[in-house]
This record gives C-alpha cells, structure tokens and sequence, in this order.
C-alpha cells in the first residue's frame, strides 16, 4: 500500500479472492461496486434475495452464503478474480472463505473499512433498504475489533486496512500481474492512520 498525495494505492494480484470486511454501513457494497465488474462481487444480500425474496433475511443467511460459497469456489477455479461483499466480521466466515481459495491455491486479500462508528450509525438510520439500528453497528463493531486483532494471523496473504472515509474514498486499486514485493511479516503503519501488513509476497 503507497500513499500518493491524497490517494492510497492498494497492490492487488490481478487473480485474487478479496474479502471486505466491515459493519453494516460501512460502505463495502458502495467499495465493491466502484472497483469491481459486477459479475466479480458475490454479495451475501443479494443471496438471500435469491433464496429467501428478501435480502435482510437473517434467517436466510445459511442457505445464502452455502450458494455463495459454491459460486465462490467456482470461479476461483477458473482463476477468476472474486469479491466477497458481506460483513465478513466473525472469524468463522473468514475461515470458510479462505478454506475455499486455499483449496485452490487462490491467493487472498482482505480489504477492512473501518469507518467511526458514529458516522455507520448515521448511514444506517437513514438507510431505507435495511431494518437494522444503532444497537446492530454497536454489536458489529464488537466483531470489528476482535476482528482487527485476530486478522494478521488468519492466514490472508494481504490484509489491508483503510482507516476512514476519507482514506477510502481516495483510494485505487492497482491490479498487478507479479507476486507482491515481499515485506516481510511485520506490520508496517505507513502514515499513522493506514495501516498495511504482507503476510506471504
Ligand atoms: N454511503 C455514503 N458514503 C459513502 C459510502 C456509503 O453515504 N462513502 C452510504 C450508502 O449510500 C448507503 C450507506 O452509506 O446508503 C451504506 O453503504 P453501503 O455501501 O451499502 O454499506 P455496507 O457496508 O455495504 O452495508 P451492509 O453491510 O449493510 O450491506
Ligand atoms: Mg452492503
């Protein structure tokens, strides 16, 4: 990760599974859509829409995500380059995910925003495409932390962390063919408020 001016420059292998990670409102489909081809983003809501007819479907979230991982599986074994746009926040979604690509050999990184929770709760009460409330962004930002903890030993080849929205709202991605210049496993903080850590290049 390099910092240009205003803008964060993320290194990515042009074949990848990327993982966002973030709470609900944090702006993961809004980062998916500006940087991906649709056809690579596997939202966990539209799964639900699928199996359920209703994308705020908690109850649905079994069957959405065992039709999201057999996608998943599938086009990382064409060597295609895939998204996983849900929270992903608790350990035991993440190590699904990368069981998957593991299998395959796809190489992974997670991509986490972490926006102040005040500005979340904000997003989210004026959110007419989902129920959810304050209450529900304070229990993801519980996940979030034990997430932020836990991250750089899970496994992700990469693992980067955009601290607020400005950082990511001035972030590109920069799709690269060769293996990520090693850094060694260490984590580095590039500018105080981003942080980067290359856990195999
Ligand atoms: N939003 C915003 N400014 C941004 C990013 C998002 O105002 N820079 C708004 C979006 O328009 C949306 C809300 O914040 O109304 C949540 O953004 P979204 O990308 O949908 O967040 P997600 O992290 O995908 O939330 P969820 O987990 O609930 O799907
Ligand atoms: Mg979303």
């Amino acid at each position: 990760m390099k910092t240009r001016g205003q803008e964060t420059i993320l290194k990515l292998p042009k074949f990848c599974l990327v993982t966002l990670i973030g709470v609900t409102g944090s702006g993961k489909t809004t980062f998916a859509r500006k940087h991906f081809h649709p056809l690579e983003i596997l939202t966990s809501d539209s799964f639900r829409a699928v199996v359920s007819n209703d994308e705020n479907s908690m109850e649905a979230s079994q069957d959405a995500f065992e039709v999201l991982h057999l996608i998943l599986q599938k086009r990382l074994s064409r060597n295609l380059l895939t998204v996983i746009d849900a929270t992903s926040i608790q350990s035991f979604a993440r190590r699904k995910i990368l069981d998957i690509a593991g299998e395959i050999g796809a190489p992974t990184v997670a991509i986490i925003l972490n926006v102040p929770e005040k500005t979340c709760i904000e997003r989210t009460l004026q959110r007419t495409d989902r129920p959810f409330g304050a209450k529900v962004v304070r229990e993801h930002f519980e996940f979030l932390r034990q997430t932020l903890t836990s991250i750089y030993t899970e496994g992700f080849d990469l693992v980067y962390i955009l601290e607020g929205v400005e950082i990511i709202s001035n972030t590109r991605l920069d799709f690269v063919d060769e293996p990520i210049e090693h850094q060694g496993d260490v984590r580095r903080e590039l500018r105080g408020d981003i942080k980067e850590i290359d856990t195999r290049y």
